[in-house]
């Protein structure tokens, strides 16, 4: 009986190491993409080791004192007895508080090393959490948009980071008041979120009317994964982000683009979409813009994503990341009923027909 345990308990502990081997894990807080994320690393791997010789010291000492002294039958036979030893208790006293010490030091510095106000030329992104997905604004003068009342280039889902310049966010969750005069459009929706980019940096928390900072870069273009680390309700598990990080020649192209209204499609399809999306809907049932945003028309809602430049190259995700923006199914399915994919979702349904769903689709996927 003793033996199948330790059999079962073998196997689960097997299977538990075998579940963490992912030689392409795309959530890899040890394969460092940027210099912040370097640090923690070069902090963790020495704490690591002293955490596992300690471990092995403990462990090792309780199981061998386990067998040796355990109880054996027809062998009815006590170890001898002590009680306090004073030179002992004094070094397994000094002991850890000494070990304590040594990792106290590169620690703090750490802490203090990440802390440190952004260097000149940093980007600065303010980023909003909301219920279930994320959004961004580019806050910096050279990043308004030149239609409009040039509001700051805005982007859900996806952040776009121009590759080795250092960036500085200030995030705080949707409902709570952001420095740079955009608040949170509702604060019944007032959560604590958590923004985590494992292979750019250390985690943040995202928490109504307050505003977090946090340094992250990427050395290399690509494209880096996250999502939220704090539970905030329903689809908490569903709240991924993606940072794309661009060359140069790429980083400006971008912003050249950002900063236009996304251009009015001649497909017939896609103009009756703009014309569904920009309209109250048939019946009373609402209106997309009540929510939604689309530069250089009467879209100005901000309680949901602002979707200007939805089908741009490096917009690849929507709804908390969870579809493509390139699947056609998954927008269909959406659009339907956010709730039957997503539940909890506070987009509504509007009971839209195929026809309408079709034509917004074909309006969605053309804004550029
Ligand atoms: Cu947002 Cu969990």
């Amino acid at each position: 009986m003793r033996k199948k345990v330790l059999w079962a308990l073998g196997l689960v502990a097997l299977a538990l190491g075998l579940a963490s081997c992912a030689p392409h894990a795309t959530q890899d807080t040890l394969k460092a993409e940027g210099p912040y994320a370097q640090q923690i690393k070069t902090l963790f791997v020495p704490v690591f080791w002293i955490a596992t010789a300690v471990f092995v010291l403990v462990e090792g000492g309780i199981v061998f004192i386990c067998v040796k002294w355990r109880h054996r039958k027809g062998v009815n036979r006590t170890p001898p007895q002590t009680h306090g030893n004073t030179r002992l208790e004094i070094a397994w006293t000094i002991a850890p508080a000494l070990i304590l010490a040594v990792v106290m030091v590169p620690t703090i510095a750490t802490i203090w090393s990440l802390a440190k106000p952004p260097p000149a030329g940093a980007l600065n992104i303010t980023v909003q959490g909301h219920q279930w997905w994320w959004g961004f604004q580019y806050t910096d003068a050279d990043m308004k948009t030149t239609y409009g009342t040039n509001t700051p280039i805005t982007t859900a889902d996806v952040m776009v980071i121009p590759a080795g310049r250092t960036v500085y966010l200030s995030l705080a969750s949707a409902g709570g008041a952001l420095n740079g005069g955009v608040a949170g459009p509702n604060p019944d929706f007032a959560v604590i979120h958590s923004f985590w980019i494992p292979e750019l940096a250390g985690k943040q928390d995202v928490v109504p009317g307050r505003t977090n900072h946090i340094l992250i870069q990427a050395d290399n273009p690509g494209t880096y994964y996250g999502q939220c680390a704090e539970f905030c309700g329903l689809q908490h598990g569903k709240m991924k982000v993606r940072v794309v990080a661009l060359s140069p020649t790429d980083w400006s192209a971008w912003v050249a683009n950002q900063k236009l209204p996304s251009a009015t499609s001649t497909d017939p399809l896609a103009v009756q979409g703009m014309d569904t999306f920009l309209n109250p809907l048939s019946g009373g049932r609402g209106s997309c813009i009540a929510c939604h945003s689309i530069g250089g028309t009467a879209a100005a809602g901000t309680a949901g994503p602002n979707l200007t430049h939805f089908a741009d190259p490096t917009h690849s995700c929507f709804a908390g990341c969870d579809w493509n923006t390139s699947d056609t199914a998954a927008l269909q399915a959406w659009l339907r009923d956010p709730n039957a994919v997503k539940l909890g979702s506070k987009m509504p349904n509007y009971h839209l027909s195929p026809d309408e769903i079709n034509a917004l689709v074909a309006y969605l996927q053309s804004l550029k």
